[in-house]
């Protein structure tokens, strides 16, 4: 079975969107890309960097022309930051170009997974736990509306297995 549109994963930071999308990749016989990653690649270093070194808005303008880049008609497997859909219009976006699933999960599951990969996310490490909780309820519910618009929505806190295998099905139907 192989999709006729490109599949983009999108949900918050922890949500399992690289995980999941490189096996979904995997099992669909497809490329997969990361937005987070390519950025990187294109600007020469990390996130991180990018922000310190530059700002939050020219970051997001590097996720916009990221995505003005992605061609539509090749059929792949893309993982997106956490942010992308939900500035300019980058949700309608997505949603002309492919099919967009997002995986949501609880804010604990997100807490606890956040929480463990802290080194990876510097710009969150230096929040304490409780200013980490409120970060995600906050930014969750102003982003809901977008994530929301999503072709398929899935509970992500299961098994990256157990997720692909719902998704093979949902993209089966
Ligand atoms: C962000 C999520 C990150 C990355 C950036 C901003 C966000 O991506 O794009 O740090 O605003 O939610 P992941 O969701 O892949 O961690």
């Amino acid at each position: 079975m192989r999709p006729q549109k490109v599949i983009f994963l999108i949900g918050f930071m922890g949500a399992g969107k690289s995980s999941v999308g490189k096996l979904l990749s995997v099992l669909l016989g497809l490329d997969f890309i990361d937005s987070d990653s390519s950025i990187e690649k294109n600007e020469g270093m990390s996130i991180d960097s990018i922000v310190k070194n530059h700002s939050w808005d020219y970051f997001r303008e590097r996720e916009a022309e990221w995505l003005a880049n992605v061609d539509p008609n090749k059929m792949i497997v893309c993982a997106t930051g956490g942010g992308l859909p939900c500035f300019q219009d980058n949700m309608e976006k997505l949603l002309q170009m492919g099919t967009v699933i997002y995986l949501e999960c609880s804010n604990e599951v997100l807490f606890e997974r956040i929480t463990t990969q802290k080194t990876h996310r510097p710009l969150l490490s230096a929040l304490s736990g409780d200013e980490l909780m409120n970060f995600i309820t906050t930014t969750i519910t102003d982003r809901a509306s977008y994530y929301k618009r999503a072709n398929i929505i899935i509970n992500g806190n299961g098994s990256v297995e157990g997720i692909g295998k719902q998704l093979m099905l949902w993209l089966s139907k």
